[in-house]
């Protein structure tokens, strides 16, 4: 970061002015195409005027303004005829009417945005996603009017006389921001040249977004294995260097040196968990578990960590039953991570409760849940860290989380496990107040 400020004159973008140049060239280019068009009516106004001064009848000045406001009105006013071109493509012939309703079958038969323009780039039809990625695309539109960016409308100009297609990249920004790969084909049949041009779209964004997620992942999980390896390999250069004859020092960082030992442990282990239970993840559980023994389970196990940490922990039962399609060993993850979050991050001396109520189905279709809160007395969480809380490596304070023990992958566990179990979680938080975590699971069908 630099607090440095630029005070020299603002330069344009260099692909503003590009596309500046651009417009420039294609609005001459135009105004030439009409002159040339209209040549001889320029011509025979020529001749009429002059013949008028010849014979008197009118002065050279107001000859010259009527000629110059002829022409000018020539280049400049929108015209009424209808480029020949465009008129024959969009005039129905019988052939190509057939070839392009097949084409319009086979572009609805397709699952990515797809857009037929005649050669002069005039929409011919589109498919239902196209429709759905531009909402301003009609047929008889111009593509300009809902993709602007000058490398695609140079692609379509060109494509009628190139034959190849070409691939370019699109960015919107508004309104959500996306990128797409946008491929302007033109159609050729042998030596026939100019033909229509196909256009497809796909979406980049999703891929993109999964590639820096999983970018992202291997940066924060290097990171975290990082930190306490330099410090192991630190403690070590030095017990082998200056602190080599020093059993005080011996004493002292030992300990130290098995606590980064033990993180790295906790590391690995819960990324293995992560990725078993996300390579699972859409294999549903199909054992029927009663979340009662899961609840007894949770107690014995965590009941002497409470006590250890200073803190009480209360366990509540389902009267009955509460049977689910589960994994055991899942379910019992997930309770323990919520419990030990609530002991590391709940006040010191506090109480922790886990609450257990039957939420009846409310009518033939629906299925009753189960319910499991976890909760706290702790300081709470502030409302704009509770959307992320299930991220990996997510933590509201991330020295408090590693001084504890904590790894960032608790949460994201959580909601993997509960995703295979078709189970969802709700956070409920406020600051001072403390927090609870719900986890839901639904009942399994009887029989
Ligand atoms: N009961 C709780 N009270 C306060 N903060 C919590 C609680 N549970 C989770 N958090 C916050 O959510 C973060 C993510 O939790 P988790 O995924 O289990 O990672 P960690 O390994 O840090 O415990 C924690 O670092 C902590 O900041
Ligand atoms: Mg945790």
């Amino acid at each position: 970061m630099t607090n440095q400020v630029d005070h020299s004159a603002p330069a344009l973008p260099p692909g503003l002015l590009w596309r500046a140049l651009h417009a420039v060239r294609r609005g001459l280019r135009e105004l030439a195409a009409r002159l040339w068009s209209s040549l001889w009516q320029v011509v025979i106004v020529a001749v009429i005027m002059a013949a008028l001064v010849a014979l008197g009848d009118l002065s050279v000045g107001l000859a010259l303004i009527a000629f110059a406001s002829f022409v000018a009105s020539v280049a400049l006013l929108p015209r009424q005829d209808v480029d020949p071109l465009l008129e024959a493509e969009l005039r129905p012939s019988p052939v190509s009417g057939r070839s392009r309703s097949a084409m319009h079958v086979m572009a609805e038969a397709l699952p990515d945005p797809v857009i037929l323009l005649n050669r002069t780039g005039q929409v011919l039809s589109c498919n239902a996603p196209a429709r759905g990625l531009f909402a301003s695309l009609r047929e008889g539109s111009h593509i300009s009017s809902v993709i602007r960016t000058p490398e695609f409308l140079d692609a379509v100009s060109a494509a009628p006389k190139s034959r190849r297609s070409v691939t370019v990249i699109y960015a919107e920004r508004v309104p959500v921001g996306r990128r797409m790969e946008v491929t302007v084909a033109p159609l050729t049949r042998g030596s026939e040249r100019d033909g229509n041009i196909l256009v497809l779209l796909r979406d980049l964004t999703e891929g993109e977004r999964i590639n820096q997620m999983r970018a992202d992942f291997i940066a924060n999980a290097s990171h975290e294995l990082r930190t306490p390896l330099s410090s192991l390999r630190g403690f070590i250069e030095t017990l082998q260097g200056t602190a080599k004859e020093d059993p005080g020092a011996r004493e002292r960082f030992l300990p130290i040196m098995a606590e980064q030992a033990s993180r790295m442990t906790r590391l690995i282990d819960a990324l293995l968990s992560l990725s078993r239970v996300e390579m699972n993840a859409h294999v549903p559980p199909s054992n029927l578990v009663d979340l009662n023994d899961v609840l007894g389970h949770a107690r014995d196990t965590l009941e002497r960590i409470a006590t250890d940490s200073g803190m009480t922990l209360e366990v509540e039962r389902f009267p009955k039953a509460a049977i689910v399609r589960g994994d055991r060993d899942e379910l019992l993850q997930v309770l323990q991570n919520l419990v030990q979050n609530a002991l590391k991050y709940g006040n010191s001396g506090g109480h922790v409760r886990i609450e257990a109520k039957h939420i009846p189905s409310l009518g033939r279709q629906t299925r009753g849940r189960y319910a499991i809160s976890v909760v706290d007395d702790g300081p709470g969480i502030a409302a704009e860290h509770l959307p992320r809380l299930t991220e990996r490596f997510y933590r509201v304070d991330v020295d408090s989380s590693r001084e504890k023990g904590g790894t960032g992958l608790g949460l994201a566990i959580v909601k993997h496990i509960l995703n295979r179990h078709r189970g969802e979680l709700a956070v409920a938080s406020k600051p001072g107040k403390g927090s609870t975590f719900t986890v839901m699971l639904n009942e399994a069908h009887a029989g």
